[in-house]
């Protein structure tokens, strides 16, 4: 029912310094099937936008497209990722704005009324549920990921990394995930943090947080370019980067490229849908969705072009993993002149942009648990958020104790990521495109989109053929049923 707090009262302040009610009737007079959030409304655009892309910009960006795009041999698979991107990504983006928008609730209880409302099935609600679970889960490792990013703040601050060898840096990183104790600590903080603000709410301090965020990331990141330009192999970075190889690219890497786009754009788990309910009925989706994308992918593609660079200049291994962020960027803070200065700054923003990602995974089950349960919001953050922790456990040991203790896909960390990004965020994509284009009757969509035109009919050919066809035959090549 409800959504994140500080959201809510941003949302409530905004919409009444705006002179909008806050608590709407469900239907409107006039008969159409318009109706308002409880929680009021984005006061506009750029407020809506800025929400987005904070959940967005994370650690998705910054840590995880390097590294997998490393493992998978660079140019191919950044090639298919921002293919995925633009026709997958895009048309899902706006399919869980206008769901969440025409719904107004949680997403469960969203695709439940629409899913009985366009004459299919209240069952829809298991899509809902589906996006649940997978935000638990994905939460359950970025929250040890996150709790690395808090403790390299400390480290870079100590002057740890200041003139420090490629050797050293990876000495600092391997004696720190080795420790179970440190990691399990950091881990804590960062749930911990992420439990107070969804129990509690945050007002004004992170509205704030994140507009200056964003944009400073994004300077930090252009610094970082700057130094990345200078450091001897940055022509070797962008070749590495840009340069498809498509030797190099298995269906597996072709099923992650469409997984990490989904996972970029917070997309197939309803945190997007979660959003959509507090749109404004006249601001359009399609130019917001297009922002909000465009601003994410801007973000991994610096990312990449800092990191590469680097990787070769200093002899690294483009493939090394999950370690790759965590061990470039201190050699080049260590190596550049207020290296200190810079890499506490990043890392400070890159927990921020972690954290403000975390309580959009943690909210589609908060809510569930205060509607199902009739918890508190306190309750129900520290059930959920304790749940959580303990299954992070499992990704914490991953790295050190149980590195060891591979199955599947290898460690317990491994197989939660990629059973996350690469089956169910595609899987709920999947669906809520089939739902957006072929439940939904084109009245509703078309309402919602304001379209009859050539936007209108792009977003419903994308959605309706596109994105669930090249969805499908990813799965299926990737797991070898056709070739
Ligand atoms: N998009 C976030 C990132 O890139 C992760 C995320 C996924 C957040 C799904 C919310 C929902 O870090």
């Amino acid at each position: 029912m409800t959504f994140v707090v500080w959201r809510n009262k941003l949302i409530q302040n905004r919409a009444i310094s705006a002179g909008l009610k806050t608590k709407m009737s469900k239907e409107q007079e006039n008969g159409t099937t318009q109706r308002s959030s409880l929680h009021g409304h984005w006061s506009s655009r750029f407020a809506f936008i800025l929400a987005v892309t904070g959940s967005a910009v994370g650690l998705g960006n910054i840590w995880k497209f390097p590294y997998i795009a490393g493992q998978n041999g660079g140019g191919a698979f950044v090639l298919v990722y921002l293919v995925c991107v633009a026709v997958i990504g895009l048309p899902v983006m706006m399919s869980e704005i206008l769901i969440g928008r025409r719904g107004r609730r949680n997403p469960i209880a969203t695709m439940a009324l629409l899913g009985e409302e366009e004459g299919s099935s209240g069952q829809w609600k298991w899509l809902g549920a589906l996006g649940v679970v997978a935000g638990i889960l994905i939460l359950s490792y970025y929250s040890v990921i996150g709790g690395w990013t808090l403790a390299y703040i400390p480290k870079s601050i100590s002057g740890a990394f200041t003139g420090a060898s490629a050797a050293d840096v990876e000495a600092i990183y391997a004696g720190f995930t080795g420790s179970w104790v440190s990691v399990t600590i950091a881990h804590t903080i960062f749930m911990a943090i992420t439990v107070i603000v969804v129990a509690r709410g945050v007002e004004r301090g992170l509205e704030r947080a994140v507009r200056v965020m964003v944009p400073a990331l994004l300077v930090l990141m252009l610094v970082l370019l700057g130094y990345a330009a200078t450091s001897g192999s940055f022509a070797e970075g962008i070749n590495f980067m840009f340069t498809p190889n498509f030797d190099a690219l298995t269906w597996d890497g072709v099923l992650q490229a469409m997984g990490q786009a989904f996972f970029t754009l917070s997309l197939g788990m309803g945190a997007i849908m979660a959003y959509g309910a507090y749109l404004p009925e006249e601001t359009s989706i399609t130019v917001a969705s297009g922002s909000v994308v465009i601003a994410d992918t801007i973000i991994a593609v610096l990312a990449g072009l800092v990191i590469f660079p680097l990787v070769f200049a200093n002899g690294l291994d483009p493939a090394e993993g999950p370690g790759l962020v965590f061990v470039t960027l201190p050699l080049a803070f260590g190596q550049m002149g207020g290296g200190v200065f810079f890499g506490t700054v990043f890392f400070i923003l890159l927990s921020f942009a972690a954290w403000t990602s975390a309580l959009g995974l943690v909210e589609p089950g908060v809510a569930w648990v205060v509607e199902r349960f009739g918890r508190s919001r306190t309750q129900a953050a520290t059930m959920v958020g304790g749940t959580i922790w303990a299954l992070g456990l499992g990704s914490v040991l991953s790295f050190n104790g149980l590195a060891e203790f591979t199955f599947l896909r290898g460690t317990i960390y491994q197989n939660v990521e990629y059973l996350t990004s690469n089956v169910m965020l595609p899987l709920g994509g999947l669906l809520i495109a089939i739902f957006a284009a072929w439940v939904m009757c084109r009245n509703s969509t078309s309402e919602e989109l304001r379209g009859v035109g050539t936007s209108y009919k792009f977003w419903r050919f994308l959605t309706r053929y596109v994105a669930p066809a090249a969805i499908l035959l990813v799965f299926l090549q990737a797991v070898g049923l056709i070739d």
